[in-house]
């Protein structure tokens, strides 16, 4: 596949085959992913990559714990509750995968399902956690170098057929997570990522997500200077 083939055909796949996914084709996955760049080269990430009983311990424990209603426990710090275009932007992504799903607004039961789809990491056969070492912790850069690793490995995972969604659902029970997939006491914990051959049937892996225009986010300095029409 071509880079903007891969790029702009990615989407978060929520509804997965059951079928396995060749550790060797994970390896070449995250082997690509590595040659991401970090602060100083450092490489702060690690990843543990579980299948089968050790997964479906996790899906149950993340699942019991969140009907019971214990309250989240995640390894990093988190930020407020959106506000503003950020929760408009919430709302949108929202809005778009409930309508694909046909799952209507007022009803409760199909949203609580919804959720805990996400606790059971999507059904998806694999999942990474993304974990950082605990060494590095307090510097913002771990955290920017996990994000960037990420994003690679959800491309290199793409451009092999493989769909993904990182997601903070699995890691709200980040104990659970611990405990099943026999997490180092020197990492911590930053992210989850359901990964598996994508049901292309399942309505909601046809949700494209809104981006804001590129005018928005980017402001050019200095640019008025430049010759217009490129390499003179
Ligand atoms: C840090 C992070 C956390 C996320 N957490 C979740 C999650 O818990 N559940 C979920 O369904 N999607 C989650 N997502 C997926 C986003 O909703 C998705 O990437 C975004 O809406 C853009 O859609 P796209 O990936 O299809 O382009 C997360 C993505 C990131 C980068």
């Amino acid at each position: 596949m071509q880079f903007d083939e891969v790029v702009l055909g990615r989407r978060s796949i929520r509804g997965y085959k059951p079928d396995p996914v060749p550790r060797a084709l994970i390896e070449e996955v995250i082997g690509l992913a590595m040659r991401s760049p970090s602060s100083m080269n450092t490489q702060p990430w690690n990843f543990y990559v579980i299948t089968g009983e050790p997964l479906n311990r996790i899906r149950a424990g993340n699942t019991e714990r969140m009907i019971a209603g214990v309250p989240q426990s995640r390894e990093f710090r988190t930020g407020q509750g959106f506000a503003g275009k950020h929760r408009d932007r919430q709302v949108g992504v929202a809005k778009q995968l409930f309508s694909a799903m046909g799952i209507e607004r007022e009803d409760k039961e199909e949203r609580q399902d919804w959720v805990l789809r996400g606790f059971r990491q999507f059904d998806a056969p694999v999942c990474v956690i993304v974990t950082y070492d605990r060494e590095l912790d307090g510097s913002d850069d771990t955290p920017f170098d996990c994000g960037a690793v990420t994003t690679a490995l959800v491309l290199a995972a793409w451009s092999r057929g493989l769909g993904t969604v990182i997601n903070s659902q699995g890691i709200m029970q980040s104990p659970v997570v611990r405990e099943h997939a026999g997490i180092a006491e020197d990492q911590i914990i930053m992210k989850s990522i359901a990964l598996g051959w994508p049901d292309f049937d399942f309505p909601a892996n046809a949700v494209v997500s809104e981006r804001k225009p590129v005018r928005e986010a980017a402001v050019f300095v200095g640019f008025e200077d430049q010759a217009q029409g490129g390499s003179a």
